[in-house]
C-alpha cells in the first residue's frame, strides 16, 4: 500500500542514487503472502541491493539471505522500477544507507508507517567486491579476449556486457560452493559441461579451477555443433589450456564421464535431462544448471485434474506452470539420488528471464525416500505420466 512515509523514502532511494551517495538498501519484514515470500512463512526473508565500485563501473549486488546474489550493471531506472515493483510492494521494513543519513522505514503490525532519519551509518565507506567472500572476475582474463567479450585493451565490448556479467556472476556462484574441494584436491579435477555452445562458461570455470587446483584440471565442453567445437579447441590450444577439450558430440545419458563439477547451461529441453542423467550416473559432486526451454510437461498438463484447467486455458501461463514443474521434479529427482539442491537466481531479469539455476551437491544425509515419493505424488496430481529425467534414471531410482 502506497503512504507518505514510503514515497519519501523512495525517492530518497532515487535522489541518494543520483547525487552518488547511495550506499545500500535492505527490504526486510515481507508481508506475508505477497511476493517473493507468498505461500511461505518467511519472516526473516531480506533483500540487500548494494552499490560496488566495480573498476570503471558502477554495479549494483543483489543478495538475498536465501543464497540468491548476482550483480549488474547499475541502472537507477531499472533499479527504481524494481523497488516499486517488488521489494516495496513486499516488506514492511527497510533501511536506505547514504553517505548524508540512514533512513528508517518501518510500519506497525497495523500497518501504520514510521520513517526516521538518523546519522549515517557508512558515510565514505567504499564498497569493493569482498576477495575473501565475493570472487570477482577480472577483464583481464585472456581467454575473454580469444572470446571476444573483451578487447585487446581488456575491457568488456559493449555489446558483450550482459554475457560478461553472466559469466562473472556464474563464477562468483561456483567460487562459493567449490572453492574449499578445488584447492584440497589431491587429483586432477574433472569438469564438464554439457551443451556448451562457444564455451564461455566451460572456458571460465577451467580457468578458475587450474588457478586455484593442486593439479592441472580436466575439463571437456560437448556440443552438437560442430562449428563452435573447432573454433574453441584452437582458443585453448592457443592459451596453452591443456586440460581443456571441445567434443563435437550429443549428449549421451547413458554414458557415465570423469566428472566432479557438472554444468548445463540452457541445453535445449529435454537435453538438460540428458545432461542431469549423465552427471548421476557419473557420480558428480557438484552440478550447476540453468534449465532452458521445456516442452515435454507441457504437452501433458491437458491431464492434470479439473483444478488446473483455469490454468491450462491460458497456453502462456500453462506453459510457465510447467516449466515449474519441470523444475521442481528434476530437484526431487536429483534429492532421491543423493544431492541437496537449491535453486538460485544467478543473473538480472534484465539480461534473461531464463535465470534460474539449479544447484546440486552431492549429500548422503538428504531423504532420499521422502523426495521420490513427493516425485510421484506430484506427477499424480499434475497428471503427466513422462519426465525425461525419470525415464532416464530408472535404474538408479529402483536400487
Ligand atoms: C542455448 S545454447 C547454450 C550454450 C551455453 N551453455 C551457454 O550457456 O552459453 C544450448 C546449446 O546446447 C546445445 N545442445 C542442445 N541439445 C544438445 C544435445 N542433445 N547434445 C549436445 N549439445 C546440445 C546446442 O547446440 C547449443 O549450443
Amino acid at each position: 500500500m502506497q503512504n507518505e512515509e514510503r514515497n519519501i523514502f523512495i525517492s530518497e532511494c532515487e535522489a541518494a542514487l543520483k547525487s552518488n551517495t547511495f550506499k545500500r538498501v535492505v527490504f526486510s519484514a515481507p508481508i506475508a503472502g505477497t511476493g517473493q515470500s507468498a505461500g511461505k512463512k518467511d519472516d526473516k526473508f531480506k533483500v540487500n541491493f548494494e552499490l560496488i565500485a566495480g573498476g570503471r563501473k558502477q554495479l549494483i549486488k543483489y543478495s538475498d539471505n536465501r543464497d540468491s546474489s548476482y550483480t549488474s550493471d547499475l541502472n537507477i531506472d531499472a533499479l527504481m522500477a524494481r523497488f516499486a515493483d517488488d521489494a516495496i510492494a513486499d516488506f514492511r521494513a527497510a533501511t536506505l544507507y547514504t553517505d548524508n543519513a540512514d533512513f528508517i522505514y518501518s510500519e506497525n503490525r497495523k500497518g501504520v508507517p514510521r520513517l526516521q532519519k538518523t546519522k549515517p551509518s557508512m558515510k565514505g565507506k567504499v564498497q569493493t567486491h569482498n576477495r575473501q567472500k565475493n570472487y570477482v572476475l577480472s577483464e583481464n582474463r585472456p581467454y575473454l579476449q580469444g572470446l571476444g567479450v573483451t578487447n585487446q585493451s581488456g575491457n568488456v565490448v559493449k555489446k558483450h556486457y550482459a554475457k560478461f556479467r553472466q559469466i562473472a556472476n556464474f563464477v562468483e556462484i561456483i567460487d562459493r560452493d567449490i572453492r574449499e574441494f578445488v584447492e584440497t584436491k589431491e587429483t586432477p579435477i574433472g569438469i564438464l559441461d554439457l551443451g556448451c555452445g562457444k564455451g564461455y562458461l566451460t572456458f571460465a570455470t577451467y580457468d578458475y579451477v587450474r588457478e586455484r587446483a593442486k593439479v592441472e584440471p580436466k575439463a571437456i565442453g560437448i556440443d552438437i555443433k560442430t562449428n563452435v567445437i573447432d573454433l574453441c579447441n584452437d582458443l585453448a590450444d592457443s592459451l596453452d589450456f591443456d586440460g581443456l577439450n571441445f567434443r563435437n558430440a550429443r549428449i549421451q545419458p547413458t554414458k557415465p564421464e570423469d566428472v566432479d563439477i557438472l554444468i548445463a547451461l540452457h541445453a535445449c529441453d529435454t537435453a538438460t535431462d540428458d545432461a542431469l542423467a549423465l552427471g548421476l550416473r557419473s557420480n558428480m559432486k557438484y552440478l550447476f544448471c540453468a534449465p532452458c526451454c521445456q516442452a515435454e510437461i507441457a504437452a501433458q498438463l491437458m491431464n492434470a485434474n479439473t483444478s488446473f484447467e483455469t490454468i491450462n486455458a491460458y497456453p502462456l501461463m500453462q506453459r510457465r506452470q510447467a516449466d515449474i514443474i519441470t523444475d521442481v521434479c528434476r530437484a526431487l529427482l536429483l534429492t532421491a539420488l543423493g544431492y541437496e539442491v537449491k535453486f538460485l537466481e544467478f543473473t538480472a531479469l534484465e539480461h534473461t528471464a531464463k535465470n534460474v539455476m539449479l544447484v546440486g551437491k552431492k549429500n548422503d544425509k538428504v531423504d532420499r525416500k521422502k523426495a521420490y515419493q513427493d516425485y510421484l505424488d506430484l506427477k499424480k496430481s499434475y497428471g503427466f505420466e513422462k519426465h525425461s529425467l525419470e525415464e532416464n534414471v530408472k535404474d538408479l531410482l529402483e536400487v
